[in-house]
């Protein structure tokens, strides 16, 4: 692993950011400029532990409070995931709305067969996650860093084969609650 030219530029705004004898701040960003490398140029977004040590090079950090970071955090990959990263949230909110109906077509549209599996076309991780802060819309299902929102079991699968076709469909809510609200409330 070595960081390219776009990260390296990256790399040189975020650490300007933080005076010299608190770069370690930057490990964060850090750590998502290497993992973002990591989906740019092999389609799996992870942090080998050669990042992690150029990370801490760099910010002179013991290498071990880098692994923390980055094992500490769901954001995070610390091994190789698929393509895309299906995070079905499965927290309270989302589970009264239907998860379990999410969770369910994500593992039949991918042929994932337990959390944390990878299909065998190495397109799909699916793992589990908690709140993501956007229960107003539950259910959720987080793909790499974008929220899709009011999933039920058709619409997740719809969504994962725009995925395996190439398309890239806008995230955010996926019903009109304006037209759905109940007889007499807001139009
Ligand atoms: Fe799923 Fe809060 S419970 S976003």
């Amino acid at each position: 692993f070595a960081f390219d030219a776009e990260s390296e530029a990256q790399i040189e705004t975020i650490v300007a950011k933080y005076p010299p004898a608190r770069k370690a701040s930057a490990v964060i960003p850090l750590l998502y400029v290497a993992q973002n490398q990591m989906g740019r140029l092999s389609g799996s977004a992870w942090l080998p532990r050669v990042a992690m040590d150029q990370i801490a090079a760099r910010l002179e950090m013991a290498p071990i409070r880098v692994y923390e970071v980055a094992s500490f955090y769901f954001m995070f990959n610390v091994r190789p995931i698929g393509r895309y990263h299906l995070q079905a949230c499965t927290t309270t909110s989302c589970w009264l709305r239907g998860s379990d109906d999410v969770v369910a077509a994500c593992k039949t549209a991918t042929g994932i067969r337990h959390m944390g599996g990878t299909s065998d076309d190495g397109l799909f991780t699916l793992t589990e996650v908690e709140c993501l802060g956007a229960c107003a819309n539950a259910p959720i299902l987080q793909i790499d860093d974008e929220y899709y929102e009011d999933l039920d079991g058709p619409r997740t699968v719809e969504l994962i084969e725009a995925l395996r076709r190439g398309e890239r469909p806008a995230p955010g809510p996926s019903i009109d609650r304006m037209g759905s609200a109940p007889s007499g409330g807001r139009k």
